[in-house]
């Protein structure tokens, strides 16, 4: 199975609510990071789209970098980098929601109001628009893999995702509902493909079980039914 190219999204994606604050999440990057690395050595031309990431995380060896900062500049970067004979691994955790508007000027708290409300809006799904351009573009040969991080029926909605969004594998990982964010530990992963489960890996640290996805997904590639357009 021969990729010309992979692209691996990262970290957290902000939404501006006002030039001081912003929406996002409580992702590292370090799994993204850890896969870029690992892909690396598979796959020659790796490049690492990721939104705000800690700093070990930013370069992975190799990799050519892009660095977004809301939902909308991650999915402009994917579709733009996505060619023929594609890996896109989407380990990135794009915030799904952004400020209707976001204020030029801070928001001042007013004087005898309790509440401040927030209309948000819904961002687009970057898989979706990726198959949508795999199929408008006629792109053959590709390859999309998602994550799902749930704290409830990790298969049941880990499989929801894989055929909503026409994916060729999704990681699934359970976290912790006390632990607040996607946690430092050893974690395990269930991998799902249209014909089901097809790997449990772990635990182990995000490193070595980054190493073991793309051990997984190098061994078992041959046997998807890659996009074809
Ligand atoms: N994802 C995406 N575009 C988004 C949000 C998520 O492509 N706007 C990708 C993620 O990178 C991940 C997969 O979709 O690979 C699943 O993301 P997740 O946040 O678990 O699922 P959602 O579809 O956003 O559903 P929910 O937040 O309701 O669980």
């Amino acid at each position: 199975m021969g990729f010309s190219k992979a692209i691996v999204t990262s970290g957290p994606t902000r939404e501006w609510i006002d030039p001081v604050r912003y929406i996002s999440n409580a992702s590292s990057g370090k799994m993204g990071f850890h896969i870029a690395e690992a892909i690396g050595n598979w796959i020659k031309d790796v490049t690492y789209v990721h939104g705000q990431v800690m700093e070990e995380y930013k370069n992975p060896k190799g990799s050519k970098k892009i660095r977004v900062e809301t939902t909308l500049e991650m999915r402009d970067a994917v579709l733009s980098e996505i060619q023929k004979d594609t890996l896109l691994v989407m380990a990135a955790a794009p915030a799904d929601f952004r400020p209707a508007e976001s204020k030029e000027s801070k928001i001042k708290k007013e004087d005898g109001s309790e509440v401040l409300l927030l209309e948000l809006v819904k961002n687009p799904d970057i898989l979706k628009a990726v198959g949508f351009q795999i199929s408008e573009k006629k792109l053959s040969g590709c390859c999309l893999v998602g994550f799902a991080a749930e704290t409830d029926f990790l298969e049941e909605h880990a499989i929801g995702k894989l055929r909503a969004k026409n994916l060729n594998y999704i990681v699934g990982n359970y976290v912790g509902k006390n632990e607040k964010g996607f946690g430092e530990v050893e974690t395990s992963v269930v991998i799902y493909s249209p014909s089901g489960k097809v790997a449990e890996i772990g635990p182990l640290s995000k490193e070595t079980l980054s190493g073991r996805i793309v051990e997984f997904l190098k061994e078992d590639v041959s046997k998807a039914v890659l996009r074809q357009g």
